[in-house]
């Protein structure tokens, strides 16, 4: 008799890129406004950075905190990352066949696919630059510390390519577990997937301005500190 066995792993593997890649988002959806709080000035983004070292319930800041949290987004990077990479297409033939399915349907949807395909490579490369630097170096964090690198640093360009990625691929991301596991599904599906790809474009517009004005902000403070009308101590 023959038996065949169905192995569950694909399944929960699925399921533990989708879990990972939730956690990663709803943490971009806290970083971008946390580090937006230097629109309100200095001192408003001075808090924001005592608030996470533990200040205003230990008494004393403790820069390690930000570094287990850090750890934390790293383990889960790596995970999401080892698990997605599976799923990219690894030669050449392989990424024609998608092209062409893509290009024949015309559906968004599997474009949207391809978004994520693509800024999850990129993040690949960019994201654990910025990552581990927050990790090593907690406590040079604050209004002119990070203005501070991000001219002096260099950082700015790596931030904008990574600030278009993580938006575009957080958001799509979230679209695309709201759609596999039926959240608000509502009674028409049509109109709800609508709606959601409405509130997808709206995120992502939102987020990416607010995301080029924090760290327009940064540049600018970056940059008066580099002309010597705001002095930083060492
Ligand atoms: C716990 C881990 C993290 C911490 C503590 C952290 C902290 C910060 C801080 C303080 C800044 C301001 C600039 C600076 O100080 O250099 C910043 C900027 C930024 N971070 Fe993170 N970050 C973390 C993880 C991530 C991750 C996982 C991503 C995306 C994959 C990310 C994407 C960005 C982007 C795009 C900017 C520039 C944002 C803008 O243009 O307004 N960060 N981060």
């Amino acid at each position: 008799m023959l038996t065949t066995h169905r192995s569950r792993a694909p399944a929960y593997l699925d399921f533990l890129q989708g879990f990972t890649g939730l956690l990663l988002a709803l943490f971009i959806v806290g970083h971008i406004l946390f580090e937006a709080s230097i629109l309100f000035g200095p001192d408003a983004m001075e808090r924001m950075t005592l608030f996470f070292e533990g200040y205003y319930l230990f008494g004393e800041r403790h820069p390690a905190i930000v570094t287990i949290l850090a750890a934390i987004i790293f383990t889960l990077f790596v995970v999401h990352a080892a698990l997605a990479v599976r799923k990219i297409p690894s030669t050449w033939r392989q990424y024609r066949t998608f092209r062409n399915h893509m290009k024949r349907f015309r559906h968004e949807d599997t474009s949207l696919w391809m978004v994520q395909v693509m800024t999850g490579f990129a993040m690949f490369f960019l994201a654990p630059v910025h990552i581990y630097m927050m990790m090593a170096n907690p406590s040079k964090i604050g209004p002119y510390l990070s203005a501070q690198r991000v001219v002096e640093g260099w950082m700015w360009p790596l931030y904008l390519v990574l600030l278009f990625c993580v938006v575009l691929h957080a958001f799509v991301g979230l679209y695309r577990l709201a759609l596999k596991w039926g959240w608000f599904e509502g009674r028409n599906y049509r109109k709800s997937r609508k709606a959601m790809k409405q509130i997808l474009r709206a995120s992502i517009v939102l987020y990416i301005v607010i995301g080029l004005a924090s760290l327009s902000a940064y540049v600018s403070i970056g940059l008066d500190i580099k002309n010597g009308s705001v002095k930083v101590e060492p």
